[in-house]
């Protein structure tokens, strides 16, 4: 259930481009607050920005594209009549891993299964969370078995032991904000795995009710860039959720109808960089605004079945690092 608006929210104001802005954060170091963003210095600016911006470094896993085609439709992007390209996938998979790994982070690979097309969107095989793990329940019966090979890996290699979801739980309906786990429901997720999610994990889950077919999972339509920063699309979700998220985050950046359209949302932030898609320009520049440092990365073969660089990536840890790199 959606929380009630608290006091905070009503301190908000929407700034130009669409972006809520909450006034009463505190200032990083530095004395930086986002919200001043257009005056003073920009060099001096920049510099507070980016210092306050601290990246975590995370290991990630993620699977090969050796077998990712759209052989089915599960989503109201995946049409087989309009296959990706193989090379090209390929060469997108491997410049986001390099990404990845070119920003510190850890890069693990799970041996990819024959007959699983969409096991490359490896964020939806497991949930992990504070070293606990949730191995996935799916929908569909096309990616059922996903759920046993990522498991497997992750038994295999010290995560765990893994709890089984008994609602249906999808990984990209799941999303950490840090004090809080995001969950939406509407499409893959069952409203009801929000109760295991809370169990398992002892955070409070905030459901979030997706209402677009075409963002079908809560991270083609929502990215968390650090636990108070958050980016949205407000038309995927109903109003009683657009109220839950405004209640929770300081600052909540409004996504426009062509950010949204790329699957700009779905990013893989480590609390300073943002790996994101290039063709989100406009998210791009408010992520940087922000403070943030926006990543390109090109997924368009990903996005005919419906995803991108976050769903490409199964979070397995974090670490916070003393400074930035
Ligand atoms: N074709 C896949 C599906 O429909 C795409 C999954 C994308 N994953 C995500 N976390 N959004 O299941």
């Amino acid at each position: 259930m959606a929380r009630r608006l608290t006091g905070p929210a009503r301190r908000r104001r929407l700034i130009p481009g669409g972006s809520l802005i909450r006034h009463d954060i505190p200032a990083g170091p530095g004395g930086h607050r986002p919200v001043a963003a257009s005056a003073g210095d920009a060099a001096t600016l920049e510099a507070a920005k980016a210092a306050r911006r601290v990246p975590v470094t995370h290991t990630f896993l993620m699977c090969p594209p050796e077998f990712f085609a759209v052989e089915y439709a599960i989503n109201a992007w995946m049409d087989p009549r309009d296959p990706p390209d193989r090379a090209c996938a390929w060469a997108q998979w491997r410049q986001l891993r390099a990404t990845l790994t070119g920003l510190g982070h850890a890069v693990h690979t799970i041996d990819p299964v024959p007959g699983l097309p969409d096991m490359v969107f490896a964020a939806d095989g497991a949930t992990l969370i504070g070293g606990k793990v949730l191995s996935a329940r799916f929908r569909w019966p096309q990616r059922a078995p996903e759920s046993a090979a990522y498991l497997h890996w992750l038994t295999r290699n010290g995560y765990g032991p893994a709890a089984e979801a008994r609602a249906v739980t999808e990984g990209g309906d799941v999303v950490d904000a840090g004090r809080v786990i995001l969950a939406g429901y509407g499409f893959r997720t069952d409203q009801a795995a929000a109760g295991d999610l809370e169990a398992l994990f002892g955070l409070p889950v905030l459901s979030l009710r997706l209402v677009n077919e075409r963002f079908y999972h809560l991270d083609t339509a929502l990215c968390v860039l650090d636990d108070d920063c958050a980016a949205y699309y407000p038309a995927a979700f109903d109003e009683p959720s657009r109220a839950t998220l405004a209640g929770h985050f300081p600052v909540l950046v409004e996504a426009e109808d062509q950010d949204a359209e790329v699957l700009g949302l779905n990013v893989v932030s480590d609390g300073r960089h943002v790996v994101m898609s290039g063709q989100a320009a406009g998210l791009t520049r408010r992520i940087a605004a922000l403070g943030f440092t926006p990543v390109p990365v090109d997924m368009s073969e990903f996005r005919k079945s419906g995803g991108g660089p976050r769903c490409c990536t199964l979070e397995l840890g974090k670490v916070r690092m003393r400074a930035a790199p």
